[in-house]
């Protein structure tokens, strides 16, 4: 295997004695936290907070230089060229409504297009919806082939006058990596700002937003060994710029009358009220972790798991078993839904929760997606940096303890 996985699980309390092991494969959903990001959050409120950008007295500017450091350490983490670009906001979710009710009400009106896809989690789609709802624009989605990949075959025809491209980097429910670099050449080239909900890559895979010459990118903390709580938008300086403030209050002005306001300079201008301090400091040494294992280990690992997974779950179970997404391959990422024998997920979740396995039931908010797959709600497992193969033998042996206990 690409890491040593036995040495990670030691970095992780969680994993710990326990009654017995813990086969966690749920991050996707959240990952599990090392001791050093706990450690640093610890370390910060017992040493050094105090609020931020606001008091001009030691401690003050020791909280700040953390909070700001762990800004850097962020920017560096995804090769964006300069820290002002680096938003901290509480989540992915609230990254995209901030680019939907600050670029989308200051550059949309009735009539404009914006471009999703099927795949999408809710919180790419919902805050497009309710744009619909107030402005009157236009949404259309690139549709999902039966390969669970995007069907990009009309992509030009759906891109013509579109505003706004948002998609998913890596789909949360079929694993599926899209091709972010195309889609970003064919939405710029039709004149339009791109968009990625990369909740789901930057955990996984090493990261360089020039590269990718997006405009818009959102993650969060918690899927990358880091506190909840804390998410990330990164933008072009200039677009950024040109956005006017989503959030107001302390903190993000440079003058207030009470006629008016004066934004604050970037990253400011985005940061409303007291932040998320001691969770940005843990999200700094999460980048810190994850860059001492390795970005293109970590990948490597979630592949060479993946493929095993995917072998082995359809040795053991046949046509009884069904995996979304594309086959292994570079194409599709570390998280696995499955069907098994037309049991429902949330009574397969329970059984497999008695042997210790966690993976996640639902529809796992997608709910459009679940419709293309004509299926209300699927079984995820998904890997990361503290998963080998043994987790997969337990979740095989766990779906065959399921399928006795139905007598199937
Ligand atoms: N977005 C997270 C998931 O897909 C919560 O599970």
């Amino acid at each position: 295997m690409a890491l040593d996985v036995q040495a990670i699980k030691k970095d992780f309390p969680i994993f710990d004695e326990r009654d017995k092991p813990l086969v966690f494969l749920d991050s996707a959903a959240s990952s599990q936290k090392p001791r050093a990001v706990l450690d640093a959050m610890t370390d910060y409120y017992e040493r050094s907070h105090a609020n931020v950008h606001r008091g001009v007295y030691a401690l003050a500017e020791e909280a700040t230089a953390r909070y700001e450091g762990a800004r850097s350490r962020v920017a560096r983490f995804i090769n964006a060229p300069s820290e002002r670009e680096v938003l901290f906001s509480k989540n992915v979710t609230e990254s995209l409504n901030l680019v939907a009710q600050s670029w989308g009400r200051a550059n949309l009106s009735a009539g404009d297009v914006v471009v999703l896809t099927e795949m999408e989690h809710h919180a790419n789609i919902v805050p497009w919806l309710m744009l619909k709802e107030q402005l009157g624009i236009e949404l259309r989605y690139i549709p999902v082939t039966p390969e669970h990949v995007l069907d990009l075959s009309h992509l030009d025809q759906l891109l013509d006058g579109a505003k706004l491209l948002s998609f998913t980097a890596m789909s949360n429910v079929l694993g599926t990596v899209n091709p972010i670099r195309r889609l970003t050449d064919a939405a710029h080239a039709a004149g339009a700002v791109v968009v990625v909900d990369a909740a789901q890559l930057v955990p996984h895979q090493r990261t360089d937003v020039q590269a990718l010459d997006v405009d818009l990118f959102a993650f969060t903390g918690h899927k990358m060994l880091g506190p909840t709580g804390i998410g990330v938008l990164w933008g072009r300086e200039a677009l950024l710029d040109s956005m006017p403030p989503f959030l107001g209050g302390g903190g993000m002005i440079r003058e207030v009358r009470l006629d008016g306001f004066t934004p604050d300079e970037l990253p400011h201008k985005f940061e409303a009220g007291t932040p998320p301090i001691a969770e940005a400091v843990g999200l700094g040494v999460a980048c810190d972790e994850l860059d001492r294992y390795g970005m293109d280990e970590v990948w490597a690992h979630e592949q060479q798991i993946t493929e095993y997974a995917i072998r082995t779950l359809a040795e053991r179970f046949g046509d009884d078993l069904v995996v979304f997404g594309p086959p292994a391959s570079d194409q599709r990422g570390g998280v696995l839904s499955l069907g098994f024998k037309g049991l429902h997920p949330h009574d397969i979740t329970q059984v497999l929760d008695h042997s210790g396995v966690c993976v996640r039931a639902g529809h796992h908010c997608a709910k459009p997606l679940m419709k293309c797959l004509g299926v209300g709600a699927v079984v995820r497992a998904s890997f990361y940096v503290y998963n080998d193969t043994s987790d997969v033998d337990a979740l095989a042996d766990a779906l065959q303890a399921c399928s006795d206990f139905f007598g199937l």
